[in-house]
């Protein structure tokens, strides 16, 4: 989509490409009294997306959504040269659902040069995908901390399938005291099972029609441990079925409970199953509730 002004008027839906402009509009809805809600995203936006911004209607008047491929949250080059971009289809898709603006800076407007601040949060980001992707939790942290200071949203919609996350950015906000409500939404599926995620475009035909198994397994597992299964041989065979499936060796399987993800050995609190595989070159990273 060409944007030749920093804020372009289309139809209802603005553009902002600095945050200067996006400021301006931000200014002008705090003035009338609109609360703000955002979604942050990477783009390539798909069902699970859309329905975290259907579901930010309910909680505010104005609704921005932020695409940026966070350069600072990709530990591997080739997972950030690879993550798909389709800006001009992102951009119809937001405007189709009403939103109100769409904020898609560049790298140099988020890290301009001499950008020198990463946030880390302790406890949370470790263990679970923080072992295995060093360093992607503080860029995750740092960006969206900018994004909220940046939007003043009021309300933040976040997705259960980056579980960790989700504890990673809670966390962050209430530490730094930036006055936002984070909201969680639960993951949405295919109609097979698997989670949505950017990433599942790049499953080839039969990789794609073994991915279910992934979520498969989890919600098996979890039913297995509520009927009183011993948490350590159920998570050791589902790990081997997810082998004998030819998936990897995970590199978690774990159940963790769901208040601050401390590592459980039952179900004696509110818990989640969360497990990240890869499948040839692609790494799916899934969740389920013990309910
Ligand atoms: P991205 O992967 O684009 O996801 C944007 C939001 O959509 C996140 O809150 C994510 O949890 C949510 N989401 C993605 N797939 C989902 C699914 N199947 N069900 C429910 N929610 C889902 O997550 C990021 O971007 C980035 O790390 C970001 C937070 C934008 C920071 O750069």
């Amino acid at each position: 989509m060409p944007i030749r002004r920093a804020t372009k008027k289309t139809d209802g839906m603005r553009v902002a490409r600095t945050i200067a402009s996006l400021r301006a509009t931000v200014t002008e809805w705090k003035n009338h009294g609109q609360n703000i809600a955002v979604v942050p995203t990477m783009g390539a936006l798909h069902e699970a997306h859309l329905a975290l911004v259907r579901a930010a209607s309910s909680h505010a008047v104005r609704r921005i959504v932020t695409i940026f491929v966070n350069p600072a949250q990709f530990n591997d080059a080739s997972d950030l040269a690879n993550y798909p971009r389709r800006e001009s289809d992102d951009a119809a898709l937001m405007e189709n659902e009403g939103v109100d603006l769409l904020f898609a800076p560049n790298p140099d407007e988020i890290y301009p040069d001499g950008y020198a601040t990463a946030i880390k949060v302790k406890g949370v980001s470790e263990g679970l995908c923080g072992t295995y992707r060093p360093g992607h939790f503080d860029g995750v942290a740092t960006v969206v901390a900018k994004l909220f200071n940046q939007t003043q949203a009021d309300i933040a919609l976040f997705g259960e399938k980056d579980y960790q996350q989700l504890h990673v950015v809670r966390r962050m906000a209430r530490d730094l005291d930036i006055p936002i409500t984070i909201i969680g939404h639960p993951t949405v599926r295919e109609s097979d099972g698997l989670a949505m995620s950017s990433r599942n475009a790049r499953l080839t035909p039969a990789e794609r029609a073994k991915a279910p198994k992934l979520s498969e397994t989890l919600f098996r597992a979890a039913q297995e441990i509520l009927q009183g299964k011993s948490v350590r041989d159920t998570l050791n065979s589902a790990k081997q079925s997810l082998t004998d499936m030819d998936f990897a060796t995970p590199e978690y399987l774990e159940l963790r409970a769901e208040q601050d993800l401390r590592p459980l050995e039952g179900p004696s609190e509110p818990a989640r199953l969360l497990a990240a595989v890869y499948i040839g070159k692609v790494r799916l990273i899934d969740n389920v509730p013990l309910r």
